[in-house]
Parts: C-alpha cells; sequence; structure tokens
C-alpha cells in the first residue's frame, strides 16, 4: 500500500545486505514514518515482544526473517542448537497469533531440506520471503471475495455508502500488505463502491486511533474515528452495515480470537441483525483446537500500556502521560475470543465460508483429520 503515494510493505529485506532486514517501526505512527533495521534474532525478538510490528501475518513474517537472521549467526558445528533457541525465544515474544508459531515451524521444516550450512541458509530466505509474499497475495485474494459481500450490500443500499465498523487494526500494517479487515474495503473503495468506515480507537494500545485511522486517511477511504463504546450506540440506530474485524487465531471450528474488545462489538451486532465478519488469511486458523474460549493463550501485558497515553503536542513533540492513579491496580488482557455461533462469515483467500468446522474444512479439505 502507499505512504505518501510510495509503494510500501510492512518488512523487506535490504535490498543492498540481505543480512539486514527492514520494517517500519508502528510505535512512531501517526506521527513520524521510522523504518528499522533488524540485524539478528535479538532485535526480532524485542520488534515483536515490545509491537515495532505487531498484528497476526506481520508477526508471522517477522518471525519467518528473524529466524533465518538466526542462522546468520550459527557454525556447522552449533547450527541446530542455534534454530532451536531462536525458535524458543521468537515463540515466547507473543503467546496468541498463532502465525508466530506457524512461521517458525514452517522455517524449521524447510530447513531440514538443506544439505550444508551455506544451502540451509539461501532456503531460510527463500522461506522467509514466500511466507511474506505469501501473506501479501492471500490478503488480496481474500480482499476479492470479501469485496463481493461489499458489493451486495452496496446494491441493497442503491449505492449508499456502506457503513463498516471495524476494530483494532487488521490492515496493511497488521500483514505485509492489503491487511484482512481492509483488504475488502480497499478493494471496494478502488472500485468506486461507496464506503464509510467506523474505526474504534482500540484501547489501550490505539491501534485503531493511531494506525487504521492513518492507513484509511492515506488511500483516500471516508472513516469517522468514534471512542470504544460507541459501536452498540450506532448499530442500534443502522448506521452500521456489517462489521469486519480480523483475527490473532481462529480455531477450525470457527471461534476467533482477537483485540480486546471484539467480543462486546459481536454481541451487540448479534442483538441489531448487523452483519458480523472476521478476514483472515489461513496461516491463523488453529487446526489443532476446538475451543477458543477455553484454549487460546490470552496474552497479558503490562498495566503501563492502561495508565499512561502518548501522543503529539502542540509544537510537535511526542510525549507521554499518566491518566490513572499511580498505584491503581491494572488488568492488561490484550485478545478476547468471541464464539463461532456470533460470526456471521470468515472471509479467506479461498472464499467467504460459515464460522462452523464443516463448512472450514470444505474450503480446507486438506486439513481434514485422516
Ligand atoms: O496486539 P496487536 O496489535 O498485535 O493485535 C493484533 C491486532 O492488530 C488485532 O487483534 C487485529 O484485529 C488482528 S491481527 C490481524
Amino acid at each position: 500500500m502507499k505512504i505518501n503515494n510510495i509503494a510500501y510493505r510492512t518488512i523487506w529485506p535490504d535490498p543492498d545486505n540481505r543480512q539486514t532486514i527492514k520494517i517500519i517501526d508502528q510505535r512512531h505512527l501517526p506521527h513520524k514514518l521510522v523504518i528499522e533495521d533488524l540485524n539478528n534474532v535479538n532485535d526480532f525478538a524485542a520488534a515483536i515482544a515490545e509491537m515495532h510490528v505487531r498484528g497476526a501475518g506481520l508477526i508471522g513474517a517477522t518471525a519467518g526473517f528473524g529466524m533465518y537472521s538466526a542462522i546468520l549467526a550459527a557454525d556447522n558445528d552449533n547450527v541446530d542448537v542455534v534454530l532451536k533457541e531462536a525458535a524458543e525465544k521468537l515463540i515466547a515474544t507473543r503467546p496468541t497469533a498463532t502465525n508466530l508459531s506457524w512461521a517458525v515451524a514452517r522455517q524449521l521444516a524447510a530447513v531440514k531440506t538443506g544439505h550444508d550450512l551455506a544451502e540451509m541458509t539461501s532456503i531460510m530466505f527463500d522461506t522467509a520471503c514466500q511466507i511474506a509474499d505469501e501473506d501479501a497475495d492471500y490478503c488480496r485474494r481474500l480482499g476479492e471475495h470479501g469485496l463481493e459481500v461489499i458489493r451486495k450490500l452496496s446494491e441493497q443500499k442503491n449505492g449508499e455508502p456502506v457503513n463498516i465498523l471495524t476494530h483494532c487494526n487488521a490492515g496493511w500494517l497488521a500483514f505485509v500488505d492489503y491487511g484482512s479487515a481492509t483488504a475488502p474495503i480497499y478493494a471496494a473503495h478502488r472500485e468506486g463502491i461507496k464506503v464509510h468506515v467506523w474505526v474504534d480507537e482500540t484501547r489501550p494500545w490505539l491501534q485503531g486511533a493511531k494506525l487504521t485511522a492513518w492507513e484509511l486517511n492515506e488511500e483516500g477511504v471516508p472513516h469517522t474515528l468514534v471512542a470504544d463504546n460507541t459501536g452498540g450506540h450506532l448499530m442500534q440506530h443502522g448506521l452500521v452495515d456489517m462489521v469486519i474485524v480480523g483475527t490473532d487465531r481462529t480455531t477450525y471450528t470457527g471461534d476467533v480470537a482477537n483485540k480486546i474488545g471484539t467480543y462486546l462489538k459481536a454481541l451487540a451486532a448479534k442483538d441489531n441483525d448487523v452483519p458480523f465478519y472476521v478476514a483472515l488469511p489461513s496461516s491463523t486458523f488453529d487446526w489443532q483446537i476446538r475451543d477458543g474460549v477455553k484454549e487460546i493463550p490470552i496474552e497479558e501485558r503490562s498495566g503501563d500500556e492502561i495508565k499512561y497515553v502518548s501522543g503529539i503536542t502542540e509544537s510537535d513533540l511526542i510525549e507521554t502521560v499518566r491518566i490513572a492513579p499511580e498505584t491503581t491496580a491494572t488488568a492488561n488482557y490484550a485478545f478476547d475470543v468471541t464464539p463461532a455461533r456470533l460470526v456471521t462469515g470468515l472471509i479467506t483467500e479461498r472464499g467467504v465460508c460459515a464460522a462452523n468446522e464443516e463448512e472450514v474444512l470444505k474450503l480446507y479439505p486438506e486439513k481434514k483429520p485422516s
């Protein structure tokens, strides 16, 4: 997607030195565009844990390149140990997004086909690039499927703007390109279908206010930023035609883990007959577990993310201020799980399906347990 009319991805190898991987450090957006160099596995682990990069797809792509970076520091005698330690370090950074362990496992399987260190290194570079390219391609394709859902709503409204509510940032910044929740929106906007996006600010990290609003602005998509608690009111008054969110992990039975607050939006959508869609590339399915509420690990982050906010002053200084009493206790659950019964449909790179085991496995028959 474009920043100031220049096309970017969120992660890419340095064209002059492929030992260095470049990322957009998202902590500085929307105020500043900062490109950061990652040079060793510790840089990658810190970038994921401290949310220089974030969002399921991008966390996966970063982990893929992180594994490649790890082998650059290995020799013939220690390569197995180095890769095992790197895998453990990367997987420990964030527990909820399934793309992370998926990408690490894909690298560990790929590297086994190499016969010497040079070949193994080259395989890991190629695999990291494939993971990133595939992420972008899958998001583009799911955008085409989601576009048809928006097109139908637009036809029903005789071309009046389709009002779409989204939560958090499942935009191109959360992936390598295009995004998941935003891909159908960008596709519709490009086709001239009128859309308007309600952007939840998404406390405490404010991915909606800082990132989704910035992305939509850069692409010229009409949008309105709302406080997190506004969605129910908008739905009661007929101001939301559909919800599209992303997901950090979705069970093959259709339970959806996404940014904290998503479940409440799904409940409000159900109560108001507003269709609630979840967009995801297949790398975000968890094919092992059935019960999302019981089994998906929910990350708990520092309470400082709730007590402090940062922003830009009138004199262009980025400042952080505390907004709660210093000694007040906090609980910062980063995700919640929306049960499948509240989800109207899953938008994937292979098409749109109902959020249940039978329909998901019809799209992904190779995942059927044998
Ligand atoms: O904590 P984050 O920012 O990594 O959370 C991930 C998200 O951005 C959202 O939960 C998103 O809606 C799904 S990830 C594509």
